[in-house]
């Protein structure tokens, strides 16, 4: 037996959930700017900007960025706006944020 198809409001985020989304805003990823959308993840917006590592390894320096992206991993961890270790797919962006690379634990070096 064949499916009829279904007819209705278009299977788009503005269809399924109702959303209007609001016009993009720009925040910068190491001084470069990189546009986002309300309501979308850092991660995400660096994402769409075709960055897929914003930080390093403590030990080895191995490139990392998002990997579950529901805040399990802490793999996206980055800074943003000069305050280190947040996780970049559970942080809204918001106009002018600054975010840059996070090396090792991103905090400074500690005093001898
Ligand atoms: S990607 Fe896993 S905590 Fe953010």
């Amino acid at each position: 037996m064949r499916r009829a198809r279904r007819r209705g409001p278009a299977r788009t985020p503005a269809g399924l959930a109702g959303a209007e989304p609001g016009s993009g805003f720009e925040i910068t990823f190491d001084g470069r700017p990189v546009r986002a959308l309300p309501g979308q993840s850092i991660a995400a917006a660096l994402w769409a900007a075709s960055v897929l590592s914003w930080r390093t390894t403590r030990v080895n320096g191995r490139p990392r960025g998002a990997f579950c992206g529901i805040g399990s991993c802490f793999d996206c961890l980055a800074t943003v706006n000069g305050e280190p270790g947040l996780r970049a797919c559970l942080l809204p962006a918001r106009p002018g944020d600054a975010v840059t690379t996070q090396e090792g634990t991103g905090h400074a070096a500690p005093r001898p």
